[in-house]
Order: structure tokens, then sequence, then C-alpha cells
């Protein structure tokens, strides 16, 4: 089955929040930003700006009527900075005017004055100073400190990891449109309408029922539309509830960049000791995150990164320590992976060190720790139907690592300047939301009496497949064609208290919910079906496409007749479904649970060719056995995986987010922050799936796919630095991403480099009229 969305995004006919029809009147909102990283607001000097022609009204802090309180797990975050900046980009005031033009002219017209503060940028600089969100974690298995003195040897080094801008196609965006009394329609772009429609509330101070907030699609979520879509959205309501009239914001692509999250960057120090045969018997990691000006998702995403600590190793002793830590750069937020990547990235690079010290393969390292059926995982829960050791097999058997291996060995023999490397990588994800409160959903679908179906669920659209994927599930839960489902709008009205749609789990949680629904309409069809066509057991009713059968067997009847026999016979052809996920808890006094309904497992091997010289590389191949469950949509699925693995290889390579020592975002446009394009993906990219491998408690087996293949990119990481190794060996090179070509070079001529930056650069070149 095709994306169904697929014929309108080719042809361009997709409506995003302002492609929608304007109503009579919009106005339209431009915001004002800090323009330093940290101090106290002195005055704010907005005369000039509301004296330009076309501006309605510059809203400040003080002009919300509710709590000016955003933050969604701890209360830490203003809408509009009240007393004080936190970070460039932060929100001070939101023009209205009446065009957009006007209203982004009359900003520049604004001025702050602020008494600065000093800032911080550097996790662990935060952690000193105590300016740490939330409370560190610890998560133990077995003894760390006596194991240290059973191993060969310990090895320890630091990992200072890079954040990631989603650079999602469609910028944050949100319309507001005021109906009678206080009642607020918003249109956004947010993976969250729940979120959305809670914070609208309390900024305008009005209850939830009086907001609705509806979502036909998202160009591109990534997880920044998780949590950070709400502040564009509640700006809208509250400049819409000002002026009275509907209220649209779009942010450009630069003023995305500089305003919103991204992924945290790490620095996280480890330790690990192994036998000499490479069996690793204990491992400590403390994680700093970076976690941005305020908590945002921060303590959530530090979660995953200490249930992932351990990629799909088994360790028998374990310590890991996590902080989330309070900078002055904007709120780092969910971002596929979710935390989780940066601490596989972690064990990665301790597995790499270790098989550097023995002097032996990387992947025979991995290969001796790999998670076996029933280990224990730090936090507790034990690996069930692992799938790590025949992913890993599959891998290395159907893409012949020998053969890699010796074609690599004999490449680097032959090129002095040119060297290839390959590394092999494992992942192991958790899913289901680590707050086990929100592992829920829920569907309403309604049947039409010409058979025509309408199906609404707490999931949204985000470029992921989940109205396809969802119309599937609905059309062979009913027996029907999927022409004949319509997949709604997500809105708060129909589907209340809905969980964001993240965490990979939307067409797990939502696709459950509506067979909840479509099961309970379905009872009653085959009650009905027995009477009218004097049948007796309603359990051998069934319907296939579109025919109604009884033990298996055609009798008569067709889906349309069916539902207009219904309909006529008042039976309910509604039904809201709810589906909480069973058997996941976790005890944060202990650390201790079961978090996760399942693990997705693979493996990739990647494969690539470095320039020594110019620091510039290719990524060969990347070849991946990924354990899906059972496919629900293999073009889907596919495009998920090869998306993902995109985005790990961009986020491990090219994508380099910099902020300089004042806070102030220094890679801010598409010019200066590269990402992978079309050219950049490797020539050959394998995917297979696991086969056997279905999920009992997802729909139709399938397993959740969409983050857990971006964490294959890491292996690209040390698929370099195997390349790097083979051009000039050193135990020192590194653990520092993104590897962008410029860092491979100052890696591999350290030296050299230092030299050239101790030195006061020269100017040489003469203008060419004195050359001659
Ligand atoms: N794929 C596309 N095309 N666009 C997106 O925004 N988001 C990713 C992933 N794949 C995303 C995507 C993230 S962060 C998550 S959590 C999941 O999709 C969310 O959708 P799912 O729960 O249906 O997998
Ligand atoms: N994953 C993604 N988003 C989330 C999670 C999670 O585990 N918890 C809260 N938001
Ligand atoms: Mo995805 S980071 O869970 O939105």
């Amino acid at each position: 089955m095709k994306n169904i969305d697929a014929s309108l995004h080719t042809r361009g006919e997709s409506l995003y929040v302002d492609d929608v029809s304007q109503p009579e009147g919009l106005l339209h909102a431009a915001i004002f930003p800090s323009p330093v990283a940290h101090g106290k607001i002195k005055s704010l000097h907005k005369d000039n700006a509301e004296k330009l022609d076309g501006v309605i009204a510059v809203i400040t802090a003080e002009n919300i009527p509710g709590e000016n309180q955003i933050g969604p797990i701890i209360q830490d975050e203003d809408l509009l900075a009240g007393k004080e900046v936190h970070f460039i980009g932060q929100p001070v005031a939101i023009v209205v005017a009446s065009t957009a033009e006007i209203a982004r002219k009359a900003v520049h017209q604004i001025r702050l004055e602020v008494e600065e503060l000093p800032i911080i940028t550097d996790p662990v600089d935060a952690f000193r100073q105590g300016e740490i969100i939330g409370t560190p974690r610890t998560f133990q298995l077995g003894d760390v400190e006596s194991a240290w003195s059973n191993c060969d040897i310990v090895l320890e080094d630091v990992c200072e990891i890079g954040g990631q801008e989603h650079v999602y196609l469609e910028t944050q965006r949100a319309r507001a449109i005021p109906g009678e009394g206080s009642i607020m329609q918003i249109y956004a772009s947010t993976q969250s309408p729940y979120a959305v429609q809670r914070h609208a509330a309390k900024i305008l101070g009005i209850p939830n029922h009086l907001i609705e907030v509806d979502v036909l699609r998202l160009g591109g979520g990534f997880g920044g539309k998780e949590d950070q879509a709400t502040p564009w959205a509640c700006m809208v309501a509250l400049a819409s509830h000002h002026t009275k009239k509907p209220v649209e914001l779009v942010l450009s692509r630069a003023e995305d960049i500089r305003m919103t999250g991204k992924r945290h960057p790490y620095k996280s120090f480890f330790k690990i000791g192994v036998t000499k045969e490479g069996k690793v018997l204990a491992y400590s990691a403390e994680h700093y995150q970076n976690a941005g000006a305020s908590a945002d998702l921060s303590p959530a995403v530090l979660e995953r990164t200490m249930f992932h600590s351990t990629n799909s190793y088994f360790i028998p002793n374990v310590k890991i320590f996590g902080a989330s830590c309070r900078t002055n750069l904007p709120p780092f937020t969910a971002f596929r992976g979710f935390g989780g990547p940066q601490a596989m990235f972690v064990m990665e690079a301790a597995l790499t060190k270790v098989a550097e010290a023995l002097n032996m393969p990387r992947e025979q390292i991995q290969a001796k720790n790999l998670l076996q059926e029933n280990n224990l995982f730090p936090y507790g829960q034990k690996a069930t139907r692992c799938q790590a050791q025949p992913t890993w097999d599959e891998a290395v058997n159907a893409y012949q690592i020998e053969k890699i291996q010796s074609r690599v060995t004999a490449f680097n023999e032959k090129h002095f300047e040119r060297k290839k490397g390959f590394a092999v990588m494992p992942i192991c994800f958790g899913i289901s939301f680590t707050s086990t409160f929100m592992n829920q959903a829920g569907a309403l679908v309604h049947i039409y009496t010409d058979g025509s179906v309408s199906v609404s669920t707490g999931g949204v659209e985000m470029g992921q497949g989940l109205r396809t994927n969802i119309a599937r599930i609905a059309a062979d839960a009913l027996g029907i064609d999927s022409e004949r489902i319509k997949l709604e709008t997500t809105n708060t009205i129909r589907i209340a208290n809905m969980s964001p749609s993240a965490a990979s789990a939307t067409t797990v949680l939502n696709g459950n919910a509506t067979l909840l629904a479509i099961e309970q309409i379905m009872k009653r069809l085959k009650t009905l079906a027995c009477e009218e066509l004097k049948v007796a057991d309603p359990d051998k009713v069934s319907i296939q496409d579109e025919k109604i059968l009884y033990d298996g067997s055609e009798i008569g009847w067709d889906w349309e007749r069916l539902i207009q026999t219904a309909y006529l016979r008042r039976i309910g052809l509604s039904a809201h479904g709810f589906y909480a996920t069973p058997d996941i808890y976790f005890d944060k006094s202990r650390e201790k649970g079961r978090p996760f309904a399942y693990h997705v497992y693979g493996t990739a091997i990647i494969e690539v060719t470095l320039d020594c010289l110019r620091g510039v590389y290719d990524i060969d191949s990347a070849k991946i056995v990924h354990d899906l469950g059972r496919p629900l949509n293999e073009l889907v699925d596919r495009g998920q995986v090869e998306g993902g693995l995109a985005q790990g290889l961009g986020w491990m390579t090219v994508e380099d987010l910099q902020f300089n020592e004042k806070g102030e975002i220094l890679s801010g446009a598409l010019a200066t922050y590269k990402v992978p394009d079309v050219y950049f993906m490797p020539d050959n990219l394998q995917v297979a799936f696991l086969e056997d491998a279905d999920e009992p408690i997802s729909p139709f087996g399938n397993k959740a796919v969409g983050e857990p293949p971006l964490m294959y990119g890491i292996g690209v990481f040390y698929a370099l630095r195997k390349a790097m190794q083979a051009f000039r060996y050193r135990d020192d090179y590194k653990f520092t991403s993104p590897l962008t070509p410029e860092r491979v070079m100052l890696e591999l001529h350290r030296e050299e480099a230092e030299q050239l930056v101790k030195t006061e650069p020269v100017l040489t070149a003469t203008p060419s009229a004195e050359r001659s």
C-alpha cells in the first residue's frame, strides 16, 4: 500500500497550517528575541514599534492573563521573558501587525536594556556551579567498584558529543482563531496537540475545554515539535485573545534555528574494565547533558540516556551517572532517539578503546559482549525475545564480513593517502515512553451509512506514515478496502488528553486504540449478521474483501448492505477505543523496573573511504539487518529505516552545531549548518528485515521503527576512526563528534595543526598587479 499522502505531496497539494485559506482579518505575528544570553531585564522600549503603520499590538509578559509558564516537566520556563533572559533568541515580545513584513520590521524597532550576567555554555562547568536541573540519576548493576580489580586492563576517556538541528522542512508555525466568548481554535504544527491545549489554557487562564487544537500534518517534527511547538501556538492564542482577531505566526528558517532547541550535546566520561580476551567486566559512565536554559524535556531525555547506556551489550557490573546541566543556550529538546544515541555513542567509544588497547578487531570485542536472552539491563528489565545475536549473525553472514575485512585490508596496503575503514553497529532501543503514564492512546471510529469510515486518533502525521499505517490497520480489521477509510485531523475535541506522537510508539499505541474501537463495532455487526442471516455463532462471522462470511464461506451479503441494515436496525456505528500498554512500570526510588514493552534490535555494517590528506570521505556502504517484526507496510517502514540512518549519519559527520562563548549560534543558517544530501548517502545501501520476529503486543506483529535506525549512523564515526588508524595509528584520537572533514584533518595531522595555530598567521599573498 502506497503512502496515502503520496499523490498530494508530489503534486504540492497537501496542506500545512498556513496553506489553509486565510480567515477574514487574519493578523500576523513576529517575535522579538533576546539579543543576549543571560541578564536581568532593565527595560523594554517598544514605543517605536507600536507607532509603525499597521502594527496592532506589542505583547509582553505583563499582558499574559493566566500564568506565564510553559515548562512541560519542571515549571521553569516563561512563555515570554519576564524578569530575566536566559539565552539568545529567547522570546521577549510578540508584535502583531497587518502583515508579516510589518511585524518583522517592527521587531527591529524594539530595544531591550539588559544588565548582563555571566553565562555558561559547557555542561560540566554548569554542573560544577550547581546549575543542575532535577536530581542527578544513578543506575547500577552488580558492583563496579570491586570489579575493577578483577580486570586485566581498565581504560578511561571522555566523549564530547555534538548537538543536532532538526531541520524539519516546515518551520514552527501556528494560527489561532477566536470563537464566541473565550473559545479559541488553534491550528498548529505540533507533535503534541494536548500539550498545546493545556499550555494555551494556562497562558490565557481558562479551562482546557475552551481550547480546541487541530493538527492536519507536520512537515517533519523529529522531536523538535514534541514540546517546542507549544510556545508559538500559545503566542498566537495570546495575540488572538488581545486583538480578538485570528493571528498567525510563521518562523523563518533563521528565526527557527536561533530560537528553538535541538538535540542535546553531551560531555561523557567513561571507564571500562576487561579481561585480556576482551570480555567486559565493568563499565561506568558519567553523562553531563547540556540541557540549555530550561528543563524542557531534558530530564526525560536524560532518563532515556541512562536506559541506553549499555546499548545491546551485557555487562555484569555497571554504574551510570547522569546529570542534566543548565546552560545559557536554547533549551535542548527531543530529537529522534531522545538521549539514547548519545549513550550508545559512549558505549561504542569504550569498546573501541578496548579493541585498540588489546589490538583486537573492534567487532570481536562487540561480539564477545552481545546481549543474550534473559540478560539483565542495568535497570532491571530482562532481555526477552532478544534479537541482538540473530541480527548480528544475519548481518555478518549475509553481508560477508570477512570479505569486507579483506577488501579493506588489501585496499589499505595498496594506498597511502586513501584509507578504508568499516564498523559494525548493533542497536537495541526500548519501546515505550519512559514515563509509564504516557503510554496511552485513544481512537474514535465512525462508520457512515454508505460504508465509508472516519478514523480519528491522537496520533500526529509528521511524515512517518502514521496515517497510512492506521488506514491499513483499520481496513484490515474491518475487512474492507483501505479506500473507504479517511484519516481525520488530530483534534483535541475528538481525542482527549493524548500523549505526544513520539517515542516511536505512535502506530503501536494509536493502532491498538483503533483496533479496540473497531472491535466494539464489529461485535455489534456480527450479532446483527447472525440475527439477519439466521446463523448461530457471532464468532464465526467475519468480513473479508467486503464480503460477509460465515464459517469462512460467503453468505450473500456485502459490507454496504450490512452497514445499511445496521443503521436501519438502530445499531451504533461509532465507537471510542482506549489503549494503555500493559505490564510496564518503573520504580525511580530503586531505578529498577520494566519500563519498555519490548526492544528493537538491529545490526549495521558501515564502510568508508577517507582521503587522509584532505580529510574528506565517502560513505561507501551501509548494510543493515533490522528487527521490524512483521512489516505493516514495507515501503513506509523502509523509508523510516533509510531516513533514520541518514539523520544518524549526518549527526555523526557533517552537522556541526556550534555556539560561541557568548552563547550565540555560529551555525545559524543552512549555509553554515550542513545536512547530508542524497550524494552523501552511501551508494550501496542495503536493508534486510529479520524474519520471524513478530511482536505480540503490536497490531499485526509489527515493531516500532521511527527512531531506532538513526543509531546505525553512529557506526560511521567508528568506521572513519578505523580509516584514520590505518593512516596513522595513535591511541589518543578524540571521541569528539561530529567527525567533520575539518576535524578529521586536525586529528590526523594534530601536531602539524598545533604548530600552525601557535604561529601567528603571516600574510603572504600579494595583489596580482604586484606579482609580475
Ligand atoms: N519520519 C519523518 N518523515 N518525519 C518525522 O518527523 N520523526 C521521528 C520518526 N520518523 C519523524 C520521522 C521521530 S523523532 C519519532 S519519535 C517517530 O518518527 C514518531 O512517529 P512514530 O511514533 O509513528 O514512529
Ligand atoms: N520518548 C520520547 N518522548 C518522550 C519520552 C520518551 O521516552 N518521554 C517523554 N517524552
Ligand atoms: Mo521522537 S524524539 O520521540 O519525537
